[in-house]
């Protein structure tokens, strides 16, 4: 077994106990890393909202200081205590305390529960595992889940919302190569041309998902991946079809829901909930192989305009971007060469 560092380079931010906050690459102790059975080399990690905001002293998500943030990660394992994963092998991983309450991945190293890595799918690399990141991951959950709730193609337009981020640009990738009618709605008219590119066929400004309406409006879509939360997701569950379905996974404009019941009792809409966090391990894996195959945003993979790469010494900029609701696509993280 190769001898591990004694410091690896890491993004960290800290708040020691009555000290200020700080953030920034530092140099970090290999002994420093907390127990676990396989040790991972990070290749690549991925910016996404919750990285921007465990970055920010007002983020609310870090809950340990000194924290290397980076919710998912994809590497080679150096280190194995669990014979599933032998040395050199490719994983990802991504969710439950990665880079929120244990060291993530914005670090070369990360040490983790064997119960927490994902074998790397046959056919995908380490990079394109953190194009698609928490973000792919999340969007396919919704777009499995729309489709196990009764989603088919050419029932009807399906709507997304926070259309330019990662989540809404993996989402327009994933229906629209599944032959779904998909329609964005996004606050950014500029990023039209690319989410056509993507598969976008229709587009609806900010002004028109958000604000107030009707307790029921016209029905008009098949189904839905809400992103934004509270300025969306209202209007969302009102224009729903009957009997149809919203993945709800993000709070990108507020977390708080003004809604009547009408959606509900009148037309059976159901809201369903997306947890990409705390999602068991089997299916997980089980989802990573689908983002290798049926569910890949093949779209996004290829588009280089989606797509933006930056290092351990450069992510600050995109930490703050995201939080600022300036995303276009994804942001990957180059961690070790
Ligand atoms: N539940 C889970 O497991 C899970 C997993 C991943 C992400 N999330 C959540 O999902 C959301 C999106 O994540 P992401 O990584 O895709 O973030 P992102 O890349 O920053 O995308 C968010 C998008 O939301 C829109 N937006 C931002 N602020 C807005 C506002 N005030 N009003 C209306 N729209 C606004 C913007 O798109 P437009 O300009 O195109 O409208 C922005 O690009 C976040 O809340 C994140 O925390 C949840």
């Amino acid at each position: 077994m190769p001898e591990l560092p004694a410091t690896f380079p890491a993004f960290v931010v800290d708040k020691p106990q009555g000290g200020t906050f700080s953030r920034g690459l530092r140099d970090f102790a290999t002994a420093d890393l907390p127990p676990g059975e396989v040790t991972v080399r990070v290749e690549w990690s991925s910016v996404n909202f919750k990285d921007g905001l465990a970055s920010r002293e007002d983020g609310r998500v870090a809950r340990s200081y000194p924290l290397i943030p980076g919710i998912d990660l994809a590497g080679v394992v150096v280190a194995s205590e669990d014979p599933a994963f032998a040395v050199g092998s490719a994983v990802l991983a991504n969710g439950y305390d990665i880079g929120v309450a244990r060291h993530g991945g914005y670090g070369e190293l990360a040490r983790l529960p064997s119960g927490w890595v994902v074998p790397m799918p046959v056919g995908m690399i380490a990079r394109d595992a953190m194009v698609i990141g928490t973000a792919g991951f999340t969007a396919a959950m919704s777009v499995a889940a729309l489709e196990t709730h009764g989603l088919r193609a050419g029932e009807g337009p399906v709507l997304v919302t926070g259309a330019s981020g990662g989540v809404g640009s993996m989402a327009i990738a994933m229906l629209a190569a599944r032959g779904h009618e998909v329609w964005a709605a996004t606050g950014k008219a500029s990023e039209h041309e690319r989410l056509a590119r993507l598969g976008a066929t229709g587009f609806l400004t900010r002004e028109e998902v958000t604000g107030p309406g009707r307790p029921l409006d016209s029905a008009r879509w098949a189904g839905a991946v809400d992103t934004v939360g509270a300025a969306t997701l209202p209007y969302v569950l009102r224009t729903l079809c009957i009997g149809a379905a919203v993945a709800s996974s993000g709070n990108a404009s507020g977390a708080e829901l003004v809604t009547t019941v009408f959606p509900f009792i009148l037309r059976g809409v159901a809201l369903l909930g997306m947890d990409s966090g705390n999602m068991a391990i089997e299916p997980r894996r089980a989802l990573w192989v689908r983002l290798a195959g049926d569910l890949s945003p093949r779209a996004m993979l290829v588009d280089g305009e989606s797509l933006a790469q930056v290092s351990l010494d450069t992510l600050e900029s995109a930490l703050d971007a995201i939080h600022a609701g300036e995303a276009r696509g994804r942001w990957v993280v180059r961690v070790a060469a």
